[in-house]
């Protein structure tokens, strides 16, 4: 029996084998937990999908977490399958190419710190938001961070 027997875990942010979701994921599901994952896009769901397969999950989800319908559709279709959730694992980091590109003052622009902050950040709290009357008293919520929440 696992650390997670008989947890629900739902994770976003498994792109690929390298994803640190992933690894979070391949981990929870050697310890028992039931996982439901999100892909970003179309491209990414065969990818996602065949991931949850080898963890022994049908439940993948469409979000892209820049919108807020489908964060609540997220909910909302999970919902039909899950009446709660024990874990959220928020793995979601993004900055347009260009705030990449160079100098970090010479290339950071109010609208690309924006986005970065909106879709790396904002959507920790957004899920937590919509997936609230999912959540119980002992749920809980993991998201990932690096330089930027050390500077
Ligand atoms: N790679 C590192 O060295 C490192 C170290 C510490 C922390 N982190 C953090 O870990 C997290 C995951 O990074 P990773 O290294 O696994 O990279 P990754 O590219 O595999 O994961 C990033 C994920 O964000 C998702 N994403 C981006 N934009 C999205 C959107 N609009 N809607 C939904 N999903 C979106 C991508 O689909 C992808 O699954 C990030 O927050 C990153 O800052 C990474």
């Amino acid at each position: 029996m696992g650390l997670l027997s008989g947890k629900r875990a739902l994770i976003v942010g498994v792109a690929s084998k390298l994803s640190i979701a992933h690894g979070i994921a391949e981990a929870f599901h050697q310890q028992g937990a039931e996982l439901a994952l999100t892909y970003q896009n179309e491209k990414l769901k065969p990818r996602v999908a065949q991931f949850a397969e080898g963890w022994g999950s049908e439940l993948i989800f469409p979000c892209d977490v820049a919108s807020d319908d489908e964060i609540e559709n997220l909910f909302t279709e999970l919902n039909k399958h899950w009446d709660n959730i024990d874990i959220i694992v928020h793995s979601v980091g993004f900055a347009p190419g260009d705030q990449l590109d160079g100098n970090y003052v010479d290339v950071t622009t109010r609208e690309g710190f924006r986005i970065a902050h909106d879709i790396s950040s904002y959507s920790f709290v957004a899920l937590a938001k919509a997936g609230k009357s999912m959540l119980h008293e002992n749920s809980s919520l993991l998201t990932l961070s690096y330089l930027g929440a050390e500077k």
